[in-house]
């Protein structure tokens, strides 16, 4: 096993090499631009460490990890149209540098590129990567549709949300681990249970990514803050904040989650002081940690070593404690 590090290093230099620009520049630049844009590469980072945990050599899942990032990398190109957002990893987005057409285009091509990445392996490994990756990113694709017709419902559940998440979120965490177990030749059960630990992982990730999208520092996040509330996302921090406020505040929390303000400057300062005195910022830590947890148990369940328990349960802490 490597250390967390390393392993981000072997995948960004793989990148670099992998993300040529060639004719049409207007497709190709873009794609360069946001793969290259940096990121936390968490997703590939956790296909190279699955496949060792498994005891196969990192480089041989390295096209799998590719795979998933520049599938990740395409999700985010599309979802910044779909939020309308004008920040990503601290600089603008691809359809604020060009316009939406060429964002909408090479993600198309991103797409395309990810799933091509497979061809790199025997026809048994490929077969089982394709199949994961087209279920995977077809979950993701509902998660997204669900995620914007929550914005204009306002009777959505807190059991609605977190299948939401877990589609547009979680599925593809837990399928980038179980594609570095394939890799590995894993047995089935290893694998299911790897992406268990992923996915549990991935949910308690996105409950903390909507955490920090209204409490994170701007300095750091890279994203526009508060960008969830003009969007009027209905996030477990909303949800809760519904649940846990009288009436009347409900009723004014209910209002400014229907309308779009030219100037957010207001709403964000008012959603935010309901968000923190209601309780439910803080019962969004705890949600957090809870799944959390529940990724951790699964990890005791795995026929690995101790040390590498402490290694994946060490990545996962330190997740949690992110500020970007
Ligand atoms: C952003 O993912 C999209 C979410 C699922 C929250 P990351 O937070 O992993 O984004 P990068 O790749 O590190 O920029
Ligand atoms: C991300 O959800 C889900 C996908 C990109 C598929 P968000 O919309 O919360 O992600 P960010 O906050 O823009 O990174
Ligand atoms: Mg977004
Ligand atoms: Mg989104
Ligand atoms: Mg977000």
């Amino acid at each position: 096993m490597q250390t967390v590090e390393f392993y981000q290093n072997a995948i960004i230099k793989y990148i670099s090499d992998y993300a040529k620009v060639q004719e049409p520049k207007n497709l190709y630049e873009p794609i360069a631009y946001i793969l290259k844009l940096g990121g936390k590469r968490l997703r590939p980072v956790l296909t190279l460490m699955t496949a060792d945990i498994f005891e196969c050599d990192y480089n041989k899942a390295m096209n799998a990890a590719l795979s998933v990032e520049v599938f990740h990398n395409f999700s985010l190109v599309h979802d910044d149209i779909m939020d309308d957002a004008p920040l990503r990893r601290g600089k603008q987005t691809v359809h604020e540098k060009w316009d939406i057409n060429t964002g909408i285009l090479s993600g198309d091509a991103m797409l395309i590129m990810a799933y091509k990445l497979f061809e790199n392996y025997d026809v048994d490994i490929f077969q089982e990567l394709a199949k994961l990756f087209s279920k995977t990113a077809l979950e993701v694709c509902e998660g997204q549709q669900y995620d914007v017709d929550f914005e204009t419902r306002d009777d959505v559940t807190i059991s609605e949300y977190l299948k939401m998440i877990e589609f547009k979120t979680a599925v593809l965490v837990g399928a980038a681990m179980k594609m570095g177990a394939i890799v590995a030749n894993a047995s089935i059960e290893d694998q299911n249970k790897i992406y268990e630990f992923g996915k549990n992982l991935g949910i308690a990730f996105q409950l903390q990514d909507d955490y920090l999208d209204a409490f994170g520092n701007p300095e750091t996040f890279g994203k526009q803050v508060g960008g969830d509330i003009i969007e009027n996302k209905k996030t477990y921090l909303y949800l809760k904040a519904l649940e846990f406020l009288n009436e009347d505040d409900q009723l004014q929390l209910k209002h400014l989650f229907s309308i779009s303000p030219r100037d957010n400057v207001e709403k964000i300062e008012t959603v935010k002081h309901f968000f923190e005195t209601s309780g439910s910022s803080s019962a969004t830590k705890q949600a957090i940690e809870a799944y959390s947890n529940k990724a951790f148990n699964i990890l005791n369940t795995l026929t690995i070593s101790d040390g590498k328990k402490e290694i994946l349960k060490n990545f996962g802490l330190g997740l949690m404690s992110r500020d970007t």
